[in-house]
């Protein structure tokens, strides 16, 4: 297994540059299986996540040509009727999106419980998408197998329009019944929906290619059914978690100016006002974010909320940035009952963090942290722990960073250029 060698400690300044995000780049491939023209994605990241997407694709009968590195056209002409891979289907969470569509191209999809980060109780639940797509006229039927694994059968005679409350807010949930209502019969309204601009971004290509979707970036989204979506370019917002990332490990370096460039500074409102308090040293321009030293930095509570919120997905770097703020500082993480238990090894790297209970953790800052071995246990606590080794005295070894590896593109290479001593070994 690959692994990343960090000797921490070195000063770091420079610029840093931001891929296309993610959580964007996933999507654009399920959206695809509803159209026969081709889609030109720019600005797409080269991941392992996105790998999985393209796998995902083209197993389905997808075709994609690479036009230069994160350009690529994506084309469906041949869809296949058949149950989505189990191998992909049991990597990636986001594989969840691919089930809409083929239920309205095929009228019939079969596939196991999706995968993706252990971050919550379990395996993370999907029945607020099941919920969405029964009301949208599916049959459900769900299968236990003997392992305790669901296995889940859909059919639809029709996709038709509804109006659907989701109890909890979900991103992929809105996401996943926003396109499958594109090309459903009748208007369909949903309701208490998730708001990040991934989502803003995803609504206004597909309007931009026939769908007629209205209120993305607000709780309630009106989808009115259309016969035919045509191609388009759709070009990859910056990652807002990539970014503030990069940002945290900036101000928790506190050892020379960096500049986070390609940004949408923006989408990173509830960070911003955290630094303000704080006092990390930083100014936002239009695509860019600069960070200079500051005299000292100083403990604040966060709590993690849905966008415009706290991103949870932030919350990994933010607790690591606290054990080198002057204070007492609560981190709040209401999204996952998992995302708290990665500070276990910050106690180990000479961190002083209270874990209070799985949503709760208490950290008295600033302390000195040291190297240690490390396994990454998920994507973003993996980067943490990338930032916290870039921080810390002496060496530190993070194993399994197939998991980093996933969200962030060549972030060794990337790192290295601010003047981080990062090597990948196989
Ligand atoms: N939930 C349910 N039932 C459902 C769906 C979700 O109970 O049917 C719960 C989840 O267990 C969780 C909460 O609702 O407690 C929110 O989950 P959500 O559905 O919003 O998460 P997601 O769509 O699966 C996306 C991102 C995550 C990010 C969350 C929250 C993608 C592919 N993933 O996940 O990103 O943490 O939104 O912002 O878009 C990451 O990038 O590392 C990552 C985990």
């Amino acid at each position: 297994m690959a692994k990343f060698i960090i000797q921490g400690g070195k000063p770091l300044k420079g610029e840093i540059g931001v891929s296309g995000s993610k959580n964007a780049a996933l999507k654009i491939f399920p959206v695809a299986l509803l159209t026969e023209e081709t889609i030109r994605v720019s600005n797409a990241p080269e991941i392992e996540d996105v790998f999985r997407a393209q796998e995902m694709f083209a197993a389905l009968g997808g075709e994609i040509k690479k036009i230069k590195p994160g350009v690529f056209d994506i084309k469906f002409k041949n869809q296949k009727c058949f149950d989505l891979p189990e191998n992909l289907v049991n990597k990636f969470r986001a594989s969840i999106m691919f089930v809409g569509p083929m239920l309205v191209k095929c009228g019939k999809v079969n596939f196991p419980h999706p995968g993706g980060c252990v971050i919550g109780a379990g395996t993370r639940p999907i029945d607020m998408f099941l919920d969405g797509f029964q009301k949208m006229g599916a049959k459900i039927e769900i299968l236990r197998r003997d392992s305790g694994q669901d296995y889940y059968h859909l059919t639809a005679k029709r996709i038709k329009g509804a109006e659907i409350f989701f109890p909890k807010i979900t991103v992929t949930g809105t996401e996943s019944l926003m396109i499958t209502a594109i090309l459903a019969e009748g208007e369909t309204v949903l309701k208490n929906c998730a708001m990040e601009p991934e989502i803003v971004a995803l609504a206004e290509f597909l309007n931009g290619i026939g769908a007629k979707i209205s209120g993305a970036g607000t709780p309630t989204i009106r989808i009115k059914g259309v016969k035919k979506l045509r191609g388009g370019e759709y070009k990859i917002i910056p990652d807002r978690i990539e970014t503030g990332t990069f940002a945290m490990l900036a101000a928790a370096s506190n050892s020379g100016e960096i500049t986070i460039k390609n940004a949408e500074p923006n989408h990173l409102e509830a960070l911003w006002s955290l630094f303000d308090r704080i006092k990390v040293n930083y100014v936002l321009y239009k695509d860019r974010i600069k960070i200079s030293p500051a005299k000292k930095i100083f403990a604040v509570d966060a709590t993690t909320h849905e966008y415009p919120g706290f991103a949870t997905d932030l919350q990994p770097p933010y607790t690591v940035l606290m054990t080198q703020a002057e204070g007492k500082s609560l981190i709040h993480e209401t999204i996952y009952d998992r995302r708290l238990i990665f500070t276990d090894l910050l106690s180990q790297m000479g961190a002083d963090v209270v874990l209070c209970d799985p949503h709760r953790a208490v950290i008295n800052g600033p302390t000195k942290l040291s190297g240690r071995k490390l396994v990454s246990p998920d994507l973003r606590a993996g980067a943490a722990l990338v930032m916290a080794a870039l921080i810390a005295n002496g060496k530190t070894e993070i194993d399994n960073i197939y998991q980093i590896e996933r969200g962030y593109e060549k972030i060794d290479e990337r790192l290295r250029k601010i003047g981080a001593d990062i090597k990948r070994v196989d």
